[in-house]
C-alpha cells in the first residue's frame, strides 16, 4: 500500500531484472513510485552501465528524475594468484566506474533534493577468498559515496546499500560465505526505500 505522506517519485532503477533489482522494483512500486527500469535486456530503457555513451543516452531518454538507484555491478571471482590485471580492470569498470558514471552524468538530471543509491556489499568489510576484486570495488564505491555526499549540487543526496549474501542467492554464492548469516533480499530493498524516501546522505546502509 502506498504511503500518502510520501510524494510519488520518478525513479530510474538499474538492474531491475536481477535478484536484488526485482525486490527493489517490488518495494518501490508498492510505495506508489513510478519506476523506469534500465539494463541490457528486458528493461524500459536499454543500458550498459560500463559504456559512458549508453549512460548518456539513458539520461537523454529518461529526462528529469527524482532518484537513480543501482542494483547492478559485476566483478570477477578468482583467487589472488589467478587474477590478471584485466580481471581487476573488469571488476573496477563493472562495479565502480559504472556506478560513478551514473552519478557523474546524472547530476543535471536528478531533481533538487533527489537522490542516488548505489550498491556495494559486505565484502567491503569482511573479505572472503576469491573476493579481492569485489572487496576493492565495494570499498571504492563506499568511499566515493562519502566523498560525493559533500559535493552534490542542489541538495541532492547519495547513499550506498551494503548487504551480506541474500537467502535467495545461496544456491549461487552460499559456498563462498560459510558461517555468514544470510538475509532475505527484501531487507536490502527496504534500505533502498530508506535511502530514496529519507533525508540522510553519505550513508552506507549495512544489511546483515
Ligand atoms: N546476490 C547477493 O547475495 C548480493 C549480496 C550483496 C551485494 N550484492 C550486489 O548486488 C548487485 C546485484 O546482485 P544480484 O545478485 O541481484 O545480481 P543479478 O541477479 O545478476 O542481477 C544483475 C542485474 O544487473 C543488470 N546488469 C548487469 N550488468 C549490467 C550492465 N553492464 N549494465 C546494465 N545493467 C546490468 C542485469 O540485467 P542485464 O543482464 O539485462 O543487463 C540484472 O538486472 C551486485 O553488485 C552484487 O555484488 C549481491
Amino acid at each position: 500500500m502506498s504511503d500518502q505522506t510520501t510524494p510519488r517519485k520518478k525513479i530510474v532503477l538499474v538492474g531491475a531484472s536481477g535478484t536484488l533489482g526485482r525486490a527493489v522494483l517490488t518495494a518501490l512500486r508498492e510505495r506508489g513510485h513510478e519506476v523506469v527500469t534500465a539494463s541490457r535486456k528486458d528493461a524500459d530503457i536499454a543500458l550498459d552501465i560500463t559504456d559512458p555513451a549508453s549512460v548518456a543516452e539513458l539520461y537523454r531518454q529518461v529526462g528529469r528524475v527524482d532518484a537513480v538507484a543501482s542494483a547492478a555491478g559485476t566483478v570477477p571471482w578468482k583467487r589472488l594468484g589467478e587474477l590478471a590485471a584485466e580481471d581487476v580492470r573488469d571488476g573496477f569498470e563493472g562495479k565502480v566506474l559504472s556506478q560513478v558514471e551514473l552519478v557523474r552524468q546524472g547530476l543535471s538530471s536528478v531533481a533538487e533534493n533527489g537522490s542516488f543509491t548505489l550498491i556495494t556489499g559486505i565484502l567491503a568489510r569482511e573479505p572472503i577468498r576469491t573476493g579481492a576484486v569485489a572487496s576493492l570495488a565495494n570499498g571504492a564505491v563506499e568511499s566515493f559515496v562519502r566523498a560525493a555526499a559533500i559535493e552534490l549540487p542542489r541538495e541532492q543526496r547519495i547513499n550506498a546499500v551494503s548487504p551480506t549474501v541474500f537467502e535467495e542467492s545461496l544456491d549461487a554464492y552460499g559456498d563462498f560465505f560459510p558461517g555468514f548469516d544470510p538475509v532475505p533480499v527484501r531487507r536490502a530493498a527496504a534500505a533502498y526505500v530508506r535511502s530514496i524516501e529519507g533525508h540522510q546522505t553519505g550513508q552506507i546502509y549495512r544489511v546483515e
